[in-house]
C-alpha cells in the first residue's frame, strides 16, 4: 500500500517570540520539521508534502534540503489543521494509499509509533488517531471513545465538564486513507469556539457515515510539542539525554556524557572514545575505535578508525579522516581528505586539499586556499614533509616524498621527491645586536629626559 506522509509546518509559532517560522529553530542542529520528517521516513512514504506558510520560503529551503523530492504547498492563511490538510489534497490528487500526517513542531513520536498506527490502518481501521494518557490534559483535544472504537475528539475549548475530564488526549498525528481524508475534511466546518477547521473533526464525520475509527497510544514524551524557547530547551535537554543513553549502549566511551552534545544524525562506533566537552553538529560519523578529545567540534565529517582527533580540533564539512590519521590541538579541516596514517598535529589549516598517505604537516601550516573570490585546491602527496609554518598557496600540488623548508611560502608546484625552500637566506652579522641594543638604550635614555 503507497503511503503519503502530510507535515503541518504553517504556523507561525507566536509564542516563541521569534522572526524565525517554529519549525525553523533547531533541535540536535537540525529544524524541528526535519524531526517530524525523519520520524514519518519510518513509513517509507512514496510522497511527501509539507504544508508552509509562516515563513514558507525558508521552510521550504530546510526541507528541501532533507528531502529534494518532497512537495511544499502554501497554506496562505491558517485557518487550521483540517483547512492545513487539505491544502494537500490538489499535491495528491491522483494518490492512491494511505496518508500520515505529522505536526512540524512535534519532533519526539518514535518512528515505531507511526509503524503501529500504519498496522491499525491495514487491520481495517478507517481513521487511526494517536492519543496518549496525559499527566496533565490542560489544552489537549479529548478523546471520546466507545464500545466499538473511538467516537469523537474534542477541542478543549469546546468541552463540557465532563469531557475535560477525560486523560486520553490527542496527540495529533492521524493515519487514514488519503481520498477519504480529503472527502472527510470537505465536509466539516468551523462553527467551534476557535473558529478554525479542526483536523479532528474527521472523526465524528467518519463515525457518521459508518467508518470505523481507532486509537493508537504512545507515551507522553513522544508527543511533546514545541510552543516556546522553554520548551525548546527542555526537548534540547531530553534530546541530548536520549543520546548519550543510546551512544553507551552501542558502546561508546565518554567519561562525562553530560558533557558531550550530539547531532541528530550521529554515528558513533562502538569502543569509539569521547573525551569531555565535545560537540557534534549535523553528518558527522565517528568510525569504531576512533579518539575525539576534549573541547572538539565537529560537524559533516567523517572520522575512521584508529584516528585522534583533538583536543581542541575543528572538523567542518567534507573533512575526511583515514584510518590512524592525527588532526591535533587548534587544527581546522574543512572540505579536505587526510588519507591513511599523516598527520596534522598543531595548529594548522587545512582547506580544499587532499593530504597523502604518512605525509606529515608542520605546525602552523595554513592552504591558503580564497583569494577573495574564489577556493582554490591544495594537493599534497604521499609521505611528504611540510615544515612547520608553510604557507601553502591554493591552487599548488606538493609530489610524494617532497619536502617543504620550514617558513616558505610555496606558489609552484614542487616535484616528487624536491625540496622546496622559499624563504628568505639568514644572514649572520657579528656584533650587531650589542651594537643596536646600545643605540636603543640611548635614544630611550634621551627621550626620559626630554619629557621632564
Ligand atoms: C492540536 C489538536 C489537539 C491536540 C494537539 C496536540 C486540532 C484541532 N487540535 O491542537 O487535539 O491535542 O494538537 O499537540 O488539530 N498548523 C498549520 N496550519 C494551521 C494550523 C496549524 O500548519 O492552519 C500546524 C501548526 O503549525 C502545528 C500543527 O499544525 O505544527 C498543530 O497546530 P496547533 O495550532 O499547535 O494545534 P493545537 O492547538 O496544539
Ligand atoms: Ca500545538
Amino acid at each position: 500500500m503507497a503511503t503519503a506522509l502530510i507535515v503541518l509546518a504553517a504556523g507561525q509559532g507566536t509564542r516563541m517570540n521569534s522572526d524565525l517560522p517554529k519549525v525553523l529553530h533547531p533541535l540536535g542542529g537540525v529544524p524541528l520539521v526535519v524531526h517530524a520528517m525523519a520520524s514519518g521516513d519510518a513509513v517509507e512514504p512514496d510522497e511527501t508534502v509539507v504544508i508552509a506558510g509562516h515563513g514558507a520560503d525558508a521552510v521550504e529551503v530546510a526541507v528541501l534540503a532533507y528531502n529534494p523530492d518532497a512537495i511544499v504547498v502554501q497554506q496562505a492563511e491558517q485557518l487550521g489543521t483540517g483547512h492545513a490538510v487539505l491544502q494537500a489534497a490538489d499535491a495528491l490528487a491522483d494518490f492512491e494509499g494511505n496518508a500520515i500526517v505529522v505536526f512540524g513542531d512535534t519532533p519526539f513520536v518514535r518512528p515505531e509509533t507511526i509503524a503501529k498506527m500504519a498496522a491499525s490502518r491495514a487491520d481495517g481501521n478507517a481513521i487511526v488517531m494517536l492519543g496518549f494518557e496525559a499527566a496533565d490534559p490542560g489544552r489537549y483535544g479529548r478523546m471520546i471513545v466507545g464500545d466499538d472504537g473511538l467516537e469523537q475528539i474534542v477541542e478543549a475549548k469546546d468541552a463540557n465538564d465532563a469531557q475535560l475530564a477525560i486523560t486520553l488526549c490527542n496527540g495529533g498525528l492521524v493515519a487514514a486513507d488519503a481520498q477519504l481524508l480529503f472527502s472527510l475534511l470537505k465536509s466539516i466546518g468551523n462553527d467551534n469556539a476557535s473558529g478554525e477547521y479542526y483536523l479532528t473533526d474527521i472523526v465524528a464525520a467518519a463515525r457518521a457515515k459508518g467508518h470505523s475509527a481507532s486509537v493508537v497510544t504512545c507515551d507522553e514524551a513522544e508527543t511533546m510539542g514545541i510552543n516556546t524557547r522553554a520548551e525548546l530547551a527542555r526537548a534540547e535537554a531530553f534530546f541530548q539525554a536520549h543520546k548519550r543513553t543510546e551512544a553507551l549502549e552501542n558502546g561508546v566511551t565518554m567519561t562525562a556524557p553530560d558533557t558531550v552534545f550530539f547531532g541528530f544524525n550521529t554515528v558513533i562506533g562502538r569502543d569509539a572514545v569521547i573525551e569531555p566537552n565535545v560537540v557534534f553538529g549535523p553528518d558527522v560519523t565517528v568510525e569504531s575505535g576512533a579518539t575525539i578529545r576534549a573541547f572538539s567540534h565537529l560537524e559533516g565529517c567523517h572520522v575512521s578508525r584508529g584516528a585522534v582527533v583533538g583536543p581542541y580540533a575543528r572538523l567542518r564539512p567534507g573533512a575526511e579522516l583515514s584510518e590512524n590519521t592525527k588532526v591535533g590541538n587548534f587544527v581546522e579541516v574543512k572540505n579536505a581528505t587526510i588519507l591513511e596514517g599523516a598527520k596534522v598535529n598543531h595548529l594548522s589549516y587545512i582547506g580544499d586539499a587532499s593530504i597523502g598517505a604518512r605525509t606529515n604537516v608542520g605546525a602552523g601550516t595554513i592552504t591558503c586556499n580564497y583569494d577573495g573570490f574564489m577556493k582554490h585546491h591544495t594537493e599534497i602527496g604521499e609521505g611528504a614533509f611540510i615544515g612547520s609554518n608553510t604557507m601553502l598557496v591554493a591552487p599548488v600540488k606538493i609530489g610524494n616524498e617532497a619536502m617543504t623548508a620550514t617558513g616558505s611560502v610555496i606558489n609552484k608546484d614542487v616535484p616528487d621527491g624536491a625540496l622546496a625552500v622559499a624563504r628568505a637566506r639568514q644572514e649572520i652579522k657579528p656584533g650587531m645586536a650589542r651594537k643596536l641594543f646600545d643605540k636603543l638604550k640611548k635614544t630611550k635614555a634621551r627621550r626620559t629626559k626630554e619629557a621632564k
